[in-house]
């Protein structure tokens, strides 16, 4: 079974690491050569750290980077299973499904790791939807264990299934979830961003005494160092697709502390600075 990943950012790299460790040959793809520099890097590093922590042995390091492949060339994305995790913008993953189907055959599994659009509206155009998921993993990919496998209207329950039975391939705990603003965990999830930013917004505490807090409270890491894990870019977008979804319930709404961070470019670890600074 051939893997193809698009987006080698933070969850496409975390997603090929996984996949190349349960067996897959994976090629992994993105527009840009630096950013498939920097996700090869990373893939390279975290099985480096692995090896050196005992958790795989040098020979499981590398069989599992000899299966893995990049590549810039959108013509080379033929596989099973295809799953994009480029940027959540919705015209760009349409573009990027319709181009992917237009040269796979019908038994190619489509699949999107989009953490807030609905999986519904990017199958919309397809001309085989049914055979079109959510295959939503969570951040460190490689680390976390829950994906969600979300069908869209027109999803085919053998390709959810196929979906869910590929994850659990990976040593995953998979979870079914209708198509539904923020699915399951972002829709939890959310209020930890949008109250704890709220409270830095009215200065009732800073944003560090915040984090400290939810830490001490049992959380493993406070609402701002996740957002900075995140990227603060893609939460800001997630919480602003889940407002227009819900119909600006205000419950939802976005941030003015965090758009500015979006604003100046700080988007977190990837950058160097997010709403902490970092070394790159
Ligand atoms: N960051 C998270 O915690 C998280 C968690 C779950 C799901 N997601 C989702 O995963 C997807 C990717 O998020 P990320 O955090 O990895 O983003 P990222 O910015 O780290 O990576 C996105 C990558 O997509 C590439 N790209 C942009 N346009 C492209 C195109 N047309 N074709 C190919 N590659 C293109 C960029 O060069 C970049 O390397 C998004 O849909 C996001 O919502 C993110």
């Amino acid at each position: 079974m051939k893997i193809i990943i698009a987006g080698a950012g933070v969850m496409g790299s975390g997603i090929a690491i996984s996949s190349i460790l349960a067996g897959y040959e994976t090629l992994v793809y993105d527009i840009h050569d630096a950013a498939l520099q920097k996700g090869s890097a990373y893939i390279y590093k975290d099985l480096e750290a692995s090896e050196s922590k005992g958790r795989i042995t040098q020979e499981a390091k590398e069989k599992a980077l000899g299966r893995l492949q990049f590549t810039s060339k959108r013509e080379e994305l033929v596989g099973d299973l295809i799953i994009e995790a480029v940027l959540e913008k919705l015209e760009i993953k349409r573009e990027l499904f319709a181009h992917l189907e237009s040269i796979n055959t019908d038994s190619c599994i489509l699949a999107t790791n989009t953490s807030s659009i609905p999986v519904t509206q990017i199958a919309n155009g397809l001309k085989k939807p049914e055979r079109f998921v959510g295959i939503h993993f969570f951040n460190p990919a490689q680390v976390m264990k829950l994906v969600e496998i979300i069908s869209g209207v027109a999803t085919s329950p053998d390709i959810a299934t196929a979906a869910f039975n590929w994850a659990h391939s990976l040593g995953k705990t998979a979870v079914y979830a209708k198509d539904a603003p923020g699915f399951i965990v972002n829709r939890v999830a959310r209020h930890y961003y949008v109250e704890g930013l709220k409270l830095a917004e009215e200065q009732v505490a800073d944003f560090k005494a915040i984090d400290r807090l939810c830490e001490a409270s049992g959380f493993k890491l406070g609402p701002f160092k996740l957002m900075d894990l995140i990227g603060v870019e893609t939460n800001f977008s997630v919480t602003s697709s889940m407002f227009a979804q819900f119909h600006n319930d205000s419950k939802f709404r976005p941030s003015r502390i965090q758009q500015q961070k979006v604003d100046a470019g700080h988007f977190g670890r990837k950058t160097g600075k997010g709403f902490y600074d970092y070394e790159t």
